[in-house]
């Protein structure tokens, strides 16, 4: 595996990897689980080779985010990665990615509004800029995302659509299954934050999900189950929800009155963590 850090190292690198055959990228912020790992043997499964970009990406941290204290291990990361057999592995740094005097931001509507757009302002901004420079530098033929954050992919979706980014088009943006911990906590590396007591608080975002999702099958008014979740949640150790809503899979808008393509989006925060997940209803 070739692991570069600057613009003038990688062009070529990816030149050469794209002549030999079909390119993926799969871009990650590091600290690598299970989840990462499954989006590249994804990528693995679909190209030739497979690239993965570990950069931390200020611009999609808001003032008081956790930034400064993201776990960073790229010797770990590294290991991992040789062993899946990557090609390349990018990580540069602020500098390589920024420079002095950069401008430039990318804005998607609609999509980016609300769920995590409500309470992470100019989250998305951050995301899609960064995405769209890692298409523009690596310019693969596809990429892999997680639905753990489905909000991010649908946003990525939109703009890889709107500014043509990816060849031949959406359709190169993968989407790949929530990969989660025996007890159902959705994997991430922010899981790293919780104590053992925490930890095992966490479980009940997902239990509480599905035991709302039973409910709201049924049909009748969101409400009721939505707010016992909220109430779970309260009750189990978690400090607040940010969000838990029902919202049209493919739009992310409001429902049809026929809700036949419902997901439940919910964000809460346990300590200073906040952990995200998202379910269909079936
Ligand atoms: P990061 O949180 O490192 O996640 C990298 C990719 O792994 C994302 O596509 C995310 O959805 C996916 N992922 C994380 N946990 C997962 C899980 N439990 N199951 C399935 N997929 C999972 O998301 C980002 O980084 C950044 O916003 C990025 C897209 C790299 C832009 O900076």
């Amino acid at each position: 595996m070739d692991t570069i850090t600057t613009l003038a190292e990688l062009r070529p690198a990816t030149d050469t990897l794209r002549s030999e055959g079909t390119l993926a990228l799969v871009p990650t912020m590091g600290a690598l689980h299970e989840g990462h790992l499954t989006l590249v043997r994804a990528a693995k499964a679909a190209a030739d080779h497979v690239a993965v970009s570990i950069f931390v990406n200020p611009r999609q941290f808001g003032e008081g985010e956790d930034l400064d204290a993201y776990p960073r291990q790229l010797a770990r990361d590294s290991e991992l990665l040789e062993h899946e057999g990557v090609a390349l592995l990018w990580a540069p740094p602020p500098s390589e990615v920024y420079p002095p005097g950069y401008a430039t931001n990318i804005s998607v509507a609609g999509v980016s509004e609300g769920l995590c757009g409500g309470s992470r302002p100019g989250h998305f901004d951050g995301v899609a800029t960064v995405v769209c420079k890692l298409f523009n530098q690596v310019r693969p033929d596809m990429a892999f995302f997680g639905e753990k954050d489905w909000q991010q992919l649908a946003v990525i979706r939109r703009m890889a659509r709107d500014l043509d980014l990816v060849r031949p088009h959406v359709d190169a943006i993968h989407g790949v299954a929530i990969v989660r911990e025996s007890d159902g906590l959705a994997m991430s590396s922010r899981n790293a934050y919780l104590s053992a007591e925490q930890r095992a608080a966490a479980a009940a975002l997902p239990r509480a999900m599905r035991d709302a999702i039973a409910v709201l099958a049924e049909g009748g008014d969101p409400e009721r189950p939505l707010g016992n979740l909220r109430e779970v949640l309260n009750v189990s150790g978690f400090d607040s929800v940010d969000y838990a809503e029902l919202r049209d899979a493919e739009s992310l808008g409001p429902l049809d009155s026929d809700n036949g393509n419902a997901r439940l989006f919910v964000a809460a925060r346990i300590g200073g963590t906040r952990l995200i997940d998202n379910m269909a209803v079936e």
